[in-house]
């Protein structure tokens, strides 16, 4: 017997992230290859046309698990009876900009859509946010979106992940699959704090075999920091394939579960945590999943190096949090 159709909504469709991500979803690659689903694809009206030629596109693959396609530029249309919404719909960054200049932008968005939700959506929707500021825009769709659980939003730093992962396997010459449990702390920006304290390479500490605290205290975290600018700057556009695989990634870990003994890093609402956290804000934590439920790891003890850079990021948010809600 055939498993339920998982419906899954996508924002911002049209858009560069949305044709690297569609096809994510419609082979299997999110969801697994036994697995139905219904793509739904919002976009504003003046990119209806765009999304024609996807949807053709998307029937011309002859995806064997594909059981519907439907767009429309009304939210309300395509997040009725959705199982999942991927929020990527917004305005890009820009060469010279910081991701919270996009605040006054794509706020008014997200309390829209928000609202839309709160009115179709069913409780049980899960929602990652990807459009800048990722985590602030969770906060504000939350905020407008109250029917439904806080457990069920999430914003993107999967991407800040894949890069930490990647930076530390090449520093330490093998392979990405050798590195585990890196975290990325708080805001998806220049402020994040991508930690390798806990993290292992091919089962050893990493900071046993990457033993120079110089690059892991500076360029790593920088690098890190600073590649969605870097992309900007090298693309003349921000990160397409590499965030369309971050969303595919953290969907399939949230609904297939983390392996035993690993965490994936999340934003998530910061209720429940054990940090002393602002719980009012979304802030990226490491996360264990299984069954679209997650649980924040909670006790892993900060240095000094590590308590600072936390509570800028925290800082950042709070700002941000203040001009996107004004408290
Ligand atoms: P893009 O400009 O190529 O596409 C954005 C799409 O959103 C466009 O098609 C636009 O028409 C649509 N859109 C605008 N307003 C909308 C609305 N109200 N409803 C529905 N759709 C709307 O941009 P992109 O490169 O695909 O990036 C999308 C967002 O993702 C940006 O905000 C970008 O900064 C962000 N991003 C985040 C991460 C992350 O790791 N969190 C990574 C990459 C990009
Ligand atoms: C990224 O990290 O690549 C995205 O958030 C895009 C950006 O503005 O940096």
């Amino acid at each position: 017997m055939e498993k339920p159709t998982i419906v899954v909504c996508v924002t911002g469709a049209a858009g560069q992230i949305g044709y690297s991500l569609v096809p994510l979803i419609a082979s299997g690659e999110m969801f697994g290859i036994d697995q139905p689903v219904e793509v739904r694809m919002l976009d504003i009206a003046p990119m209806m046309k765009v999304l024609d030629g996807v949807a053709m596109e998307i029937l011309d693959c002859a995806y064997p698990m594909v059981r519907g396609v439907k767009y429309g530029s009304e939210a309300k249309e395509m997040f009725k009876d959705a199982d999942v919404v991927l929020f990527v719909g917004g305005f890009p960054r820009k060469a010279g900009m910081e991701r919270k200049d996009l605040i006054a932008k794509n706020c008014n968005i997200f309390k829209a859509q928000g609202a839309a939700l709160n009115e179709v959506a069913k409780t049980t929707t899960k929602i990652l946010v990807v459009a800048n500021p990722a985590n602030t825009n969770c906060l504000t769709l939350a905020k407008n979106a109250p029917k439904i659980p806080r457990e069920n939003f999430s914003c993107l730093t999967r991407l800040d992940h894949n890069r930490a992962l990647s930076q530390l396997a090449v520093k330490a010459g093998t392979k990405v699959t050798g590195v585990k449990n890196v975290v990325i702390w708080g805001n998806h920006s220049s402020t994040q704090y991508p930690d390798v304290s806990f993290a292992t390479i091919d089962g050893k500490a990493a900071k046993s075999v990457v033993t120079d605290e110089k690059y892991l205290h500076g360029d790593f975290i920088s690098t890190v920091q600073k590649r969605g600018a870097a992309i900007i700057a090298a693309r003349n556009a921000s990160s397409a394939l590499s965030a369309a695989k971050a969303i595919k990634d953290h969907v399939r870990s949230w609904m297939l579960g983390t392996p035993e003994g690993e965490w994936v890093s999340m934003g998530v609402l910061a209720n429940g945590n054990k940090y002393g956290i602002d719980e009012e804000l979304c802030f990226s934590f490491p996360c264990k999943c299984k069954d679209f439920k997650y649980e924040i790891v909670n006790g892993l003890k900060w240095d000094e190096f590590g308590k600072a850079k936390i509570e800028a990021t925290q800082k950042e948010l709070q700002d941000e949090r203040k001009e996107a809600l004004g408290a």
